[in-house]
């Protein structure tokens, strides 16, 4: 993991402009936003899904680059004030709050847009149609039918209880869809798994996918501000749904791990048995932070 997070580090600091470069404010701000924080969960996904797939290493850094530029869009947009209104991420004081609200939702805007630029600027595959769906496999997983609907409907359900298929459909799009897509393009920089073995590996990102939010959920409820690098408790006092709200931190634990086992299951089909990817389950659902 920390070979990879430091490759990840290198990879995200080379595509993100200089803070030199004009316009300084915004490229000093998204490179905070970026660069030195977060756990890289979903590039350590795409990495262990390209091993499986004997992808090129510099393929896979392209894709990895891109989904965490996606995710660190997302939390920048997340923590303003007209969503969650936070104040601290990643140990630090959010975008908004070192910047301001203007320019954290052109840290948005600019991120996403680099975002695609890496997965169009560098070849990613040797066919250019496999490439061409892997660019839209992005836009689908980030757009209204992924997570930014997820954060619509994140939105649209505070102070309402949720039942639990609906908050599993709130889940699968805010969160997992992302995480989704981080596996499957990993896997596409490589030709070494069968459309058989991709339908599996997609299973288990779907899986995981979900048991990453559940386990953040728990994690609100139930760790501290300063272990979690953002203020703890928040769900509660902004009155969200969660799956801590529905069933009781307990069972949600336990469904996180009913998750991970139904994820881990797939990658039995799967070359090494899942490889890196069976230890990054037991990490997502594990994690303290
Ligand atoms: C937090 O994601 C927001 C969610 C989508 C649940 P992470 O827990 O991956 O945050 P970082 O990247 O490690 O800071
Ligand atoms: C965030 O979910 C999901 C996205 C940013 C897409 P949360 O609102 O639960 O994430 P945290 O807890 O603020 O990291
Ligand atoms: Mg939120
Ligand atoms: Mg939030
Ligand atoms: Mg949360």
């Amino acid at each position: 993991m920390l070979d990879r997070q430091d490759r990840i580090e290198k990879a995200l600091d080379a595509a993100l402009p200089a803070p030199a470069i004009a316009p300084v404010r915004l490229h000093t701000a998204m490179r905070y936003a970026v660069l030195g924080g977060g756990k890289r969960v979903r590039p350590l996904l795409a990495y262990g899904a390209g091993e499986l797939a004997c992808a090129q290493t510099e393929r896979v850094d392209s894709v990895a680059a891109a989904v965490e530029m996606i995710h660190a869009y997302s939390l920048v947009h997340d923590d303003m004030p007209a969503m969650d209104d936070d104040v601290l991420r990643r140990g630090r004081p959010t975008v908004h709050v070192e910047f301001d609200q203007a320019t954290a939702l052109l840290v948005g805007d600019s991120l996403q847009s680099l975002a695609f630029q890496m997965l169009s600027g560098h070849q990613l595959a040797d066919d250019a149609r496999r490439q061409l769906e892997m660019i839209e496999l992005l836009a689908r997983a980030s757009g209204s039918r992924g997570m930014a609907g997820g954060q619509a409907i994140d939105l649209e359900s505070t102070a309402k209880s949720l039942a639990v298929p609906e908050l599993e459909f709130m889940h699968i799009h805010k969160t997992g869809a992302l995480i989704r897509a981080s596996v499957a393009l990993g896997a596409r920089c490589g030709t070494g798994l069968s459309d058989t073995q991709l339908d599996q590996l997609d299973h288990f990102g779907k899986f995981i996918g979900l048991a990453f939010q559940v386990v953040d959920d728990v994690l609100d409820a139930d760790s501290s501000t300063a272990t979690l690098g953002k203020t703890a408790g928040k769900d509660a006092r902004n009155n969200k749904p969660t799956y801590v709200s529905a069933l009781g931190l307990e069972r949600a634990r336990e469904l996180a791990g009913e998750l991970r086992d139904n994820a881990l299951r797939a990658l039995n089909f799967l070359p090494q048995e899942g490889g890196h990817l069976r230890q990054l389950a037991e990490f997502i659902v594990l994690r303290k932070f």
